[in-house]
């Protein structure tokens, strides 16, 4: 199992460029296999749950090859629409390829993906929405057998009860090409959503209003291949910025998406971090010498605080001046870091989906487990900033969604090796 060294107390000063962001290229790559042609994906970030997306499409037949950040999908040679279990197990978010499937082929056959260390991430919404365009669903067990009818689906209606990101994403791609309109009531106004769509339209889809809180989709007869650019990642740029503001420092993103941010740069503002937009895509964020107190952070939908960026928005609280209080209103299980948190020396507790963070510790140094993604990158900005040597265990879930963490933390002057060698966690099941 690989881990993280990580010795603390450097301030952090430098450039980062922001990779690829993988809540926008792995949807937009499960949607190249909705596609007849070619698909050139560019600004792909390499992260583990990017090579489970490319394992799952040349598994369907489709044609990939990658040359540094630019991802080419043919699937031209497309064949079978059944995922195997071993591959959905490789990474939950792998349902998003429901849509694309039944777009392409008419059918689908999947295990569902089950819960993750966050929650039980149910599905409901997705199968309630294909549904109602006419698919017909089949639960056995984990099995879930989807089937188009003859006539093809059909335009529809829908209000998803929860803006799911998820379920607008595949409501979305199957709706490209269902005979008719669909419009999606209550969908996601994730940034992501809106570079799908952007994706889905230089297909040939028609696809109007992503981003706010209606979509409409003109069905289409088919998408053909297009070249994309996937949008920054807005979470890991937020974890590098956190990484400058815990230790004092100062950092340059560049390749950013400032307009994607505000609620987390308000948060970073709020500490006393003077933000500074040079450009459209670079952002420069300078520390104070000690952070103010930040006020109660509640996770809500786009635009609101997002949930990815509570974890490490907790290790910033704990060194930060004052209580504060955290909401986590998306998932029922984002709070694992705490316990790991607190091995620092951080004062938290945590009552149901509230957790309180009094601030103005000394971390110190511990041996430390990430428990998923962005709780295991909440414990490096933590490390980071912490007296002494901290070792953190099982990194492979920080390699899902955090490109060459180390090395680009290193970039800015963090004392941070990475030790033993990858492998995924027990049971090879990964959220995301
Ligand atoms: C996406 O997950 C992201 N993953 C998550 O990022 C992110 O935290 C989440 O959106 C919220 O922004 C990817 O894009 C790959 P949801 P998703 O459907 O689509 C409930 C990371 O660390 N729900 O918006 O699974 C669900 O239980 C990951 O990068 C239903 O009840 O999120 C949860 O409480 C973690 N029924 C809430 O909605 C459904 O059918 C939000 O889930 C679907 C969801």
């Amino acid at each position: 199992m690989a881990l993280f060294v990580v010795r603390g107390g450097r301030r952090l000063e430098g450039e980062h460029r922001v990779q690829g962001a993988k809540n926008s290229a792995l949807p937009v790559l499960a949607a190249a296999a909705a596609v007849r042609g070619q698909c050139v994906i560019r600004n792909c970030p390499d992260l583990s749950d990017v090579k489970a997306t490319l394992h799952i499409l040349k598994h369907l037949g489709c044609k990939v090859a990658r040359e540094g950040e630019i991802v080419t999908v043919d699937s031209t040679a497309r064949s079978g629409c059944a995922i195997p279990r071993r591959l959905m197990r490789e990474m939950r978010s792998s349902i998003v390829f429901l849509g694309p499937l039944l777009a392409a082929l008419g059918c689908a056959e999947l295990s569902a993906p089950g819960g993750c260390e966050i929650g039980l991430r149910p599905i409901d919404l997705h199968l309630e929405g294909l549904r109602a365009l006419g698919v017909e669903i089949a639960e056995d067990g984990e099995c879930l057998t989807c089937r188009v009818p003859a006539g093809g689906m059909r335009g529809a209606r829908f209000s998803l009860s929860f803006p799911s990101v998820g379920a607008t994403e595949n409501l979305m791609i199957a709706a490209c090409v269902a005979k008719g309109v669909t419009v999606i009531n209550n969908a996601a106004r994730e940034p992501e959503i809106v570079d799908l769509a952007a994706f889905l339209n230089a297909c040939g889809a028609k696809i109007h209003g992503a981003g706010e809180g209606v979509i409409l989709v003109e069905g289409v007869k088919g998408l053909h291949g297009a070249e994309h650019t996937v949008i920054p990642d807005r979470i890991t740029a937020v974890t590098f910025l956190a990484s400058a503001a815990v230790t004092g420092g100062e950092v340059l993103l560049r390749r950013a998406a400032p307009g994607h941010m505000d609620a987390t740069l308000t948060m970073l503002e709020q500490t006393g971090c003077r933000l500074r937009r040079e450009r459209g895509d670079t952002l420069h964020l300078k520390a104070p010498a000690r952070l103010r107190q930040l006020s109660t952070v509640r996770t809500m939908p786009y635009p609101g605080f997002p949930t990815d960026a509570q974890a490490v928005f907790m290790s910033m609280a704990a060194v930060a001046e004052g209580t504060s209080i955290f909401s986590e209103t998306i998932f029922e299980n984002r709070f694992r870091h705490v316990a790991e948190l607190t091995r620092m020396g951080a004062k938290i507790r945590v009552e149901g989906r509230v957790a309180v963070t009094e601030g103005a510790v000394r971390l110190h140094g511990a041996k430390v487990n990430a428990c998923d993604l962005r709780a295991g990158a909440a414990l490096v900005v933590a490390a980071l900033c912490a007296e002494g040597t901290s070792v953190i265990n099982q990194v492979h879930h920080i390699d899902r969604g955090c490109e060459r963490f180390e090395e680009n933390l290193r970039l800015l002057g963090a004392n941070m090796i990475r030790e033993g060698n990858n492998a995924t966690d027990k049971n090879g099941q990964e959220g995301s």
